[in-house]
This record gives C-alpha cells, sequence and structure tokens, in this order.
C-alpha cells in the first residue's frame, strides 16, 4: 500500500483489507478504464470514484479512497485530492438517498429556500445533517442545470423538478418506502460514465 489518505477520516487498516469492488463494479470498472489510453488510467479516477461511492455505502471512506488508488495504480493523495474537490463526493458518512435543493437564482426565485425549510422540518434534520434512520441527508447545491423547472431537486440521478411541498411530501414516501442507496450511478452508467 502506498502513502496513506489523510483526511477528516481515520484510516483503518483492518477495513482497508475487506474493501473489494464486486464482480460487476469491478467489470464495469475494466470498462471505463480501457477507454483510455494505456497508462493513461488516471483518466478514469471521476467515473471510477462514482462507482467506488455508489458500491461502498455513498461515501468515499480513506480505506475507498486507497483502494480506488491501487485499482488504477495512482497514489492515494491523487484520489483525495479529486475526491475532496467536487462536491458530489461524500467523503463521511451520508443516509441513502442524498437530497440536494438548488438554491441558485432562479431556483432560489421560486421558493427553494422554503422548499429547503419544509423539508428541515419535516425530516428534522438541518441542512447538512442525515436523518437517525439514516435514510436521508439534506444538502444545497449550486445551480443543477434544470432552471427552466425550478425549484428543483437531485437524489442521487433523479431530478425532481417544479416542486411543491405536496411534491416533496410524494418523493420522501417514496424514497423512504423504496428504502435503498440512491446514486450517481443509478442510471445505465455503463453507457453514461
Ligand atoms: S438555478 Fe436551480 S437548476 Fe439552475
Amino acid at each position: 500500500m502506498g502513502a496513506q489518505v489523510h483526511g477528516a477520516q481515520k484510516f483503518d487498516q483492518a477495513k482497508r483489507a475487506d474493501i473489494k469492488f464486486s464482480e460487476e463494479a469491478m467489470k464495469t470498472v475494466e470498462l471505463i478504464i480501457s477507454r483510455y489510453p494505456q497508462g493513461k488510467q488516471k483518466s478514469a479516477l471521476l467515473p471510477v470514484l462514482h462507482v467506488a461511492q455508489a458500491e461502498f455505502g455513498g461515501w468515499l471512506s480513506p480505506e475507498v479512497m486507497d483502494y480506488v488508488a491501487s485499482v488504477l495504480n495512482i497514489k492515494p493523495i491523487e484520489v483525495f485530492e479529486v475526491a475532496s474537490f467536487y462536491t458530489m463526493f461524500n467523503l463521511k458518512p451520508v443516509g441513502k438517498c442524498v437530497l440536494e435543493v438548488c438554491q441558485t437564482s432562479s431556483c432560489w426565485l421560486n421558493g427553494a429556500e422554503d422548499i429547503v425549510k419544509y423539508i428541515e422540518k419535516k425530516l428534522n434534520i438541518k441542512v447538512g445533517e442525515t436523518t437517525k434512520d439514516g435514510m436521508f441527508t439534506l444538502k444545497v447545491a449550486e445551480c443543477l442545470g434544470s432552471c427552466g423547472t425550478a425549484p428543483m431537486l437531485q437524489c442521487g440521478a433523479s431530478f425532481h423538478e417544479n416542486l411543491t411541498y405536496e411534491k416533496v411530501d410524494a418523493i420522501i414516501d417514496n424514497y423512504k418506502a423504496e428504502g435503498r442507496l440512491r446514486s450517481y450511478t443509478d442510471l445505465d452508467y455503463k453507457n453514461t460514465l
């Protein structure tokens, strides 16, 4: 193993030993790597991190980042630098469903603030927090490119647009009933990453 990743979370060697992509995820990772010239596997880092985040509970622990580094044959710090730069990657545990409410101009003008307050009250959490049952984390995000259907929120690969309080109730109920982790790779990521 190379230099360990330093972040807010502590590195645990025992946990690291248990981390391995499932066969299906590994196939996807190999497919992603094959799209780049030989020796340029570092270019595959972003899509591979998305697979890793979906595979290992919705966040990238130091052990997972170290594992990704070993798969791509790069340094753990190179993984951490990228993972800590992009807000789509979570460096601490999150709920199965991360609700990201856009708070930029169009959404803000169309009531995003009220939607955030409504979700906070409904889930009994503040922005940045996770519900006690581990089901939901609430975040705010900058423009998600759906300004014409503001206000909106993203959860994994799904966009929910033209939000009203009733729609928010339905979205939360559906996710609760489904009970599974939602990720950015929920679409057919073999074709989209
Ligand atoms: S301002 Fe919210 S999607 Fe663009």
